[in-house]
């Protein structure tokens, strides 16, 4: 696809998109995973290269070329995913989370591989894995009651005493991602407000979009505004209207 003809307007922003899909190690050989391919927060990655930015992503299974101009940090877990997308956000300006985060892991994982035998099988005990979204989120909120008047939301607002705008311990603008299969909006609603995101990109899922497909429908949700629909296309109009509505927010 070109990418020519998009404005310059995330030039000199430092942006982390994380991607692809997590894996949780059973054993050796064996996880649990899920089908996320990767394409959307790619899409994402090139698209704000385009447009100036300075790109981190972190790429978790996925089976794509690194996209130019970006500079990828490969894992697995989510834990792993969690240890690079919080270091790439320590001076970021921006953090998109568009990986599929698996929400449990086994609790134990095997050293060695598991062997059938007569008996019937262990059944897998699964633990909670950390909200990396909400983890963000968490952090702005509490740097921004320590530094903001109660009376000021304070969202994209600094310390006067950092360095520089924008650069911090934690992100000024994050977008997080669901798949919502019904009530699409209040469920949407509700997720952005708990996990404290700028914006939440509701996919419709279902009728064989989504995922590995280059097309994606979504709606996304703006906190305190308005949200906008994005009409089934390819994957880089999602990401076009995110960081469209990204650098708004920014200003
Ligand atoms: N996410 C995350 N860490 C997790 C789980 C999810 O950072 N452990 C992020 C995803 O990257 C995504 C957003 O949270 O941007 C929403 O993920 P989703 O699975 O829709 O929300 P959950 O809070 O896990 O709720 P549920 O799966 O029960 O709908
Ligand atoms: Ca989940």
């Amino acid at each position: 696809r070109v990418l020519r003809g998009r404005p310059r307007d995330l030039a000199g922003r430092k942006i982390v998109v994380s991607a692809g899909g997590t894996r949780e190690a059973i054993d050796p050989v064996r996880y649990i995973g899920n089908r996320s391919s990767g394409l959307q927060g790619y899409a994402l990655a090139r698209t704000a290269v385009a447009r100036g930015a300075e790109v981190t992503l972190v790429a978790a299974n996925v089976v794509l070329p690194d996209p130019a101009g970006a500079s990828v940090v490969r894992v697995e877990s989510a834990a792993q995913l969690r240890e690079a997308v919080l270091a790439a956000s320590d001076g970021a300006d921006v953090v998109v989370m568009a990986a599929a985060v698996a929400d449990f892991r086994p609790a134990t994982r095997h050293d060695a591989k598991i062997k059938k035998s007569d008996a019937e099988p262990e059944p897998i005990h699964l633990t909670k894995n950390p909200d990396i979204l909400a983890e963000l989120g968490e952090r702005r909120r509490q740097a921004g009651d320590a530094v903001l008047p109660a009376s000021d939301p304070g969202l994209g607002v600094r310390d006067a005493g950092d360095a520089r705008p924008g650069r911090g311990a934690y992100p000024l603008v994050i977008v997080g991602f669901a798949a919502e299969t019904h009530d699409v909006l209040a469920n949407g609603q509700a997720k952005l407000a708990r996990k404290g995101c700028d914006l939440l990109v509701v996919n419709r899922v279902g009728e064989g979009l989504v995922f590995g497909t280059p097309d994606n429908a979504a709606t996304v949700l703006v906190a305190g505004g308005e949200p906008v629909d994005v009409p089934l296309g390819p994957k880089e109009d999602v990401a076009d209207t995110v960081w469209d509505l990204v650098a708004a927010r920014l200003g």
